[in-house]
This record gives C-alpha cells, sequence and structure tokens, in this order.
C-alpha cells in the first residue's frame, strides 16, 4: 500500500514536472543565464527567492502609482491580476497560465515595460531569470 502511494505520488511529480519543462521557456532562462554570468562573473544560479522578492516587495524609482509588481498581478501569483483600466491579466504563475515566459518578444517587451514602471530601469538579466524561476516554482 505504502508503495503504491509512493508510486502514485512519483508519476503526479513527474507529471507536473512535465508540464512545466518547456523547451522555449529553457531557452529563455538560459540566454539569461549567459547574459547574468556576463553582468556578474559572481553569478552561479537563479533564486526563486530573489524572484519572490522582486514581485512582492514595495520598489521605488518607477511611478509611484505602480510600486510593486503585485500591484497589477497581485501579491498571489495563482491569481487573475488587473490592469489599470480594469483589463483582466492572467495568472503568472506558470502551473495556471502554462504558456507563460515561452515567447521571447513578449517577455522582452512586458520586463522592458514593467521593470521601468515599477523600479525606474530595466531589470538586470539576474532579475529576469530570478522572477521567471520563482513563478515556475508556483
Ligand atoms: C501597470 C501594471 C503592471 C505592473 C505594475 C507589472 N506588470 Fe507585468 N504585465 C502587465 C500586463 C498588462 C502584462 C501583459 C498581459 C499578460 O501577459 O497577461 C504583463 C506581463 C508581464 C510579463 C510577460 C509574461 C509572459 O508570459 O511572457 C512579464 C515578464 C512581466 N509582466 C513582468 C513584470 C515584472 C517583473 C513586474 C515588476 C517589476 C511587473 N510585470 C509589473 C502589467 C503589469
Amino acid at each position: 500500500m505504502k508503495i503504491r502511494l509512493a508510486l502514485a505520488a512519483a508519476c503526479m511529480m513527474a507529471l507536473s514536472a512535465q508540464a512545466i519543462a518547456n523547451p522555449q521557456r529553457t531557452a529563455i532562462l538560459d540566454r539569461f543565464a549567459a547574459e547574468a554570468k556576463q553582468q556578474d562573473k559572481a553569478f552561479s544560479a537563479f533564486s526563486a527567492e530573489r524572484g519572490k522578492a522582486l514581485f512582492m516587495d514595495k520598489h521605488t524609482g518607477g511611478k509611484p502609482e505602480f510600486p510593486a509588481c503585485a500591484s497589477c498581478h497581485t501579491s498571489d501569483p495563482k491569481s487573475s491580476g488587473q490592469t489599470k483600466a480594469g483589463k483582466e491579466i492572467p495568472p503568472m504563475a506558470v502551473s495556471k497560465t502554462p504558456t507563460r515566459f515561452t515567447d521571447p518578444a513578449e517577455v522582452e517587451k512586458w520586463f522592458g515595460r514593467n521593470c521601468n514602471q515599477v523600479l525606474g530601469r530595466d531589470c538586470t538579466a539576474s532579475e529576469k531569470g530570478d522572477f521567471i524561476t520563482f513563478l515556475i516554482s508556483q
């Protein structure tokens, strides 16, 4: 009985890992990792913890009406967010929106726009990778 349960759990884990693994998303992360290494020799790996802080924390330097990524995306990555105009933004968590971070042009466009709104600057490659890593874990 115990063995059967363990097998079922292992299968479920394999399935969810498969749903999350996506070649386009992996390629995007690999590119950010190469860029991060170029920008900082000490870079070793992305961190979901740092990505979570970037997502949740209040920042300064950007537009005061949008102090956090969570201002639009909400502090629950599994929930839908909302633009200022009231348009729904599908959840950022990859488990809820499997197409997240799979189109390099979309990823660049929105990091460019949103990091500048919230931080008043571009995000670094390391921050982008951390952010995606956090949302893959959600
Ligand atoms: C003013 C509202 C707003 C804020 C603040 C905001 N976003 Fe977004 N974000 C959007 C909208 C709108 C989209 C596009 C709709 C979508 O992808 O569902 C989006 C999409 C994205 C995407 C594209 C996701 C994909 O699937 O490729 C990334 C990356 C992103 N945001 C990162 C950030 C980060 C990082 C922050 C904080 C520094 C942030 N956003 C803050 C509104 C916002």
